[in-house]
């Protein structure tokens, strides 16, 4: 049981700790920790439907992560790195195809996050299908990142040029209202 509670808390730290500024220096590298938060919200979520009870303190932490970080993530795809990848890749690297799928789910699961987030904030008029809503999002995400996970962005690391990463990490800095690490010690950018 008590091991169960720390296994929670580790996920909820997760989910409301930002990675660390520096890293935006390797926005790739940010992406991927934005992954595993977004992989705790999934394992949050069903364990919200594995149980009874709606835990209102768990449903408060992960109405924050949707609202301040998610949206912020399918931006840094959209708007950044997924236009960079398409230009930088080779033909044979059949990216339009993963790239247009990604961007369809991003528009579908907008739409479950949405509803979610309704859920979540007023769950005394949710009606019998949350679970439902909740598993359907958690097994979708997970599809959705194993895909970037596995293809996007080792291809990115491949295909995209130092300069690109740069351009990439200001805009996703931008976004978040911080300034951009311009010189981390031990940086070699
Ligand atoms: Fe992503
Ligand atoms: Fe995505």
């Amino acid at each position: 049981m008590e091991h169960m509670e720390e296994k929670r808390r580790l996920m909820v730290e997760a989910l409301e700790e930002r990675p660390p500024e520096a890293l935006l220096r390797e926005p790739l590298d940010y992406i991927f920790a934005d992954h595993f938060r977004q992989r705790m919200l999934c394992n949050l979520l069903d364990a919200m439907v594995s149980e009874d009870e709606r835990d209102l303190a768990l449903s408060r932490h992960i109405l924050a992560f949707l609202r301040r970080d998610f949206g912020l993530h399918v931006l840094d795809e959209e708007l950044d790195l997924f236009p960079v990848l398409l230009e930088r890749a080779l033909p044979e690297d059949r990216m339009e195809d993963v790239v247009s799928e990604l961007c369809a789910e991003h528009s579908s699961d907008k739409l479950d996050a949405d509803e979610l987030c309704r859920a979540l904030d007023a769950p005394e008029k949710q009606g019998r299908g949350w679970k439902g809503l909740f598993t359907r999002f958690a097994a979708n995400e997970r599809r959705h990142l194993i895909v970037e996970n596995a293809i996007v962005i080792p291809m990115a690391r491949i295909r995209l040029e130092p300069d690109d990463l740069t351009r990439i990490g200001r805009h996703m800095a931008e976004r978040r209202g911080i300034t951009f690490p311009e010189n981390v010690e031990g940086s070699a950018r």
